[in-house]
């Protein structure tokens, strides 16, 4: 079809190729020039100040201008180092046997003593187990359900629908136990602390012995990425805690890894699904473009393709 209105264009460019007129638009004047700078110019401002109370919006600080901090680097806590999490690149995806692995060392580990409020069961399904695994799971646990006739409260096995289990009824009972210190939910952590992942796999394996002049409180555990260096959790994770179904080695570190793989995915479920949606996005706005730049070009090529020129009238006149 572009071929034939191709022909149709470039006769239609021919036969106007005769006209000789001066159209007076092909000359711009001063005066719009004028005008068309200074819109740029209040574009730009817009732009730049636009991105600078974005950025400011999204990260709470201004940038070019350092903080003034009071803090020292202790008090900050040490800045976790990268890693090459599987999930990472623009067209990478979760490495979903490793969530399956996480979210082992979750329910054996973690889940003793940390909720996972956000995630049900049936968040599973699909991402890390098949159904049938997930609903046999959740019935190993029993839930308060009711009012049943009788007006009374009765347990029930787990369904699909039903969330984590917490370990503790109520914030309170959870200080209680942890000697004072709340363990927080888990569910969105990967999202809430700066440094990610990085820094909860960091945290995970950064239990050292206190440096020579370090006082850590009592009933407190050294952990250099922690800031203020002393955290109430102690160091959980040990070679050999849990025994992977794949045979994978539990070690301390592939198991922070799992388990961070598992909390990354808790904190975005949705990363898999949104990374295909934007290249999905990506090709079919580029396609558009060009084909629109294809249309542009031919509706203008008569325009573009014509010349104009002009006869003065014979002297004497
Ligand atoms: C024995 C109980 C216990 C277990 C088991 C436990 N934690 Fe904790 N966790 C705590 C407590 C208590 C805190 C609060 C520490 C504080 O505020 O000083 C905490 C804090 C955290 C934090 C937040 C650190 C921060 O920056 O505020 C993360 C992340 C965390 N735990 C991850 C885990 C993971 C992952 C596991 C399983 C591998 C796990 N925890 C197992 C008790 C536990």
């Amino acid at each position: 079809m572009f071929g034939m209105l191709n022909r149709m264009a470039v006769k239609a460019g021919r036969q106007t190729a005769f006209v000789n007129v001066r159209m007076a638009s092909t000359q711009a004047t001063g005066a719009a020039q004028k005008s068309g700078s200074r819109a740029t110019i209040v574009g730009a401002t817009a732009l730049s100040a636009g991105s600078i109370a974005y950025y400011t919006s999204q990260f709470g600080t201004i940038p070019f201008i350092a903080n003034a901090s009071a803090n020292t680097v202790a008090e900050d806590g040490l800045h976790p180092a990268d890693h090459p999490w599987a999930h990472r690149g623009a067209f990478d995806t979760f490495d979903h046997s490793s969530i399956r692995r996480g979210y082992q060392v979750y329910r054996e580990v973690c889940s003793a003593c940390h909720s996972l409020d956000r995630i049900a069961w049936r968040n599973l399904v699909g991402v890390s187990h098949t159904v049938d695994e997930v609903k046999a799971m959740a019935e190993e646990v029993e839930y308060t359900d009711g009012p049943n006739d009788e007006g009374e409260m009765f347990q029930r096995p787990g369904k699909l629908a039903d969330y984590m289990p917490a370990p503790y009824p109520n914030d309170e009972a959870a200080r209680a136990g942890n000697a004072g210190a709340l363990p927080p939910d888990l569910s969105l952590m990967v999202k809430a602390r700066h440094g990610g992942a990085d820094y909860v796999y960091s945290l995970l394996t950064g239990y050292v012995d206190p440096p020579p002049g370090v006082h850590v409180a009592e009933g407190m555990n050294y952990n250099p990425y922690f800031p203020g260096g002393g955290i109430a959790m102690a160091r959980v994770l040990y070679d050999g805690l849990v025994e992977y179904d794949d045979g994978t080695p539990a070690t301390t570190s592939q198991m922070a890894k799992d388990v961070v793989s598992f909390l990354a995915w808790t904190s975005e479920p949705e990363l898999d699904e949104r990374k295909k949606m934007g290249l999905q996005a990506v090709i079919i706005l580029s396609t558009m473009t060009a084909i629109s730049l294809y249309v542009k070009r031919f509706k203008w090529t008569v325009i573009k393709n014509r010349k104009l020129y002009y006869n003065p009238p014979k002297s004497g006149h």
